[in-house]
This record gives structure tokens, sequence and C-alpha cells, in this order.
């Protein structure tokens, strides 16, 4: 069966052409992709860290498997930050890196390398902790550390936030205890500015 079109190109060569075209392509974009790309880093073993810690400098030695968490419970005993998800959907293990809030139990230790981890146990003199007494916006206190660093990096970004943002603010942090309306309350409390004292 002849295959070939009006103008004399037939099916085959088309195709021929065609498959040509498209590894002369990936030929090309393979080559754009040397020059631009990173090479990945493989990292095995373990490997030394520096990092700054509630504003103190830091040397850890982690794995690549290694969790923010574990590192800061296992080799700094900073157990305030709390091992209730692994996945981070409880917001317990809240810490903020670089002043922005980041579930220490889903971050690797590796990607905080030369970063400022802060927990809560720099703030036992906030003012955060003190308004969650205050309205008694604790039961247990499992939740309580991650919370109090939530609330700060949330005030630092948005000190007049209405209750509404409060509320979808916080929205990542859970409270098995139910001690929610106290902890809206504490917090509307320090957006009103009645925790000065
Ligand atoms: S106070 Fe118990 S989980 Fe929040």
């Amino acid at each position: 069966m002849s295959q070939s079109t009006s103008k004399g190109f037939s099916r085959r060569e088309f195709l021929r052409g065609s498959s040509a075209a498209a590894a002369a392509s990936s030929v090309a974009s393979t080559a754009i992709g040397q020059d631009t790309a990173v090479a990945p880093q493989v990292v095995t073993g373990e490997t030394s860290i520096t990092l700054k810690i509630n504003g103190e400098s830091k040397t850890a030695k982690v794995e690549p498997r290694t969790t923010l968490l574990d590192m800061l419970r296992y080799q700094f005993d900073l157990t305030a930050a709390k091992p209730v998800s692994a996945d981070g959907s409880s917001g317990a293990s809240t810490v903020l890196v670089d002043g922005r809030p980041v579930m220490a139990s889903s971050t690797l230790a590796l990607s905080v390398a030369g970063k400022e981890i802060t927990t809560c146990e720099s703030l036992v003199d906030d003012e955060v902790p003190r308004a969650f007494v205050e309205h008694d916006a604790q039961q247990c206190g499992f939740c309580t550390p991650g919370f109090v660093v939530a609330v700060r990096a949330f005030l630092n970004q948005h000190p007049d936030a209405t209750e509404e943002q409060i509320l979808a603010g916080l929205n990542g942090n859970i409270c098995r205890c139910g001690t929610y309306a106290n902890v809206l309350q504490a917090v509307v409390s320090l957006v009103k500015g009645e925790q000065n004292g």
C-alpha cells in the first residue's frame, strides 16, 4: 500500500523525520538542562550542621532522615514542641524558622542548616504565654507550646487582627481538649493590648 502524499512525502518518511526531530529536540533540551540545572546533592550518613537556636549558635550532627523536631528534643533537650503528628497536622510541633512558623515534625533538620530557629522555650517571658494563663487557654497543655509559637508568629504579622482573622490564622493548630474559645479570648486580649503589664 502506497503511503505517499500528493507532494511525494511518505508517512514513513514523516514518522522518521518526526523521530529525528524529537531526538534532536531532546538532545537540545538536555544540553540546555545541563547548562542550567543544579546537580542533585546526595547526602548519606551523619552530617554536621550549624544553625541558631533561640539566639545561640549551635552545631548538630544529623542524618538525612532526622527531623527538626527530633534534633531539638534529643540533641538540645528542647521538648516544648510536641511529637503529636508526624505530618504536622496537629500543629503541636510549631517552631519558627527565620521567623516563619513550620511544623518541626515534618521538617528535615538538614533543611534548616544556617537558619534561625525559635522554640517556645524562648518565649517564656513573652506576653503570649501570659495571656494563655490569664485566660485559662489550656487544659492538658499538650497543644499549648505549638499554639503559643503560632500565636506569636501570627501577631507579628497581624497585630490588629479581627476574631475571624485570628480563627483563620490559627486553624493549623488543633486542641483535643477544646480550649479554642479561651485561646481566642487570649489572642483578642493581646490585640487589644491588655497584656502589657
Ligand atoms: S489543652 Fe489539651 S490538647 Fe489543647
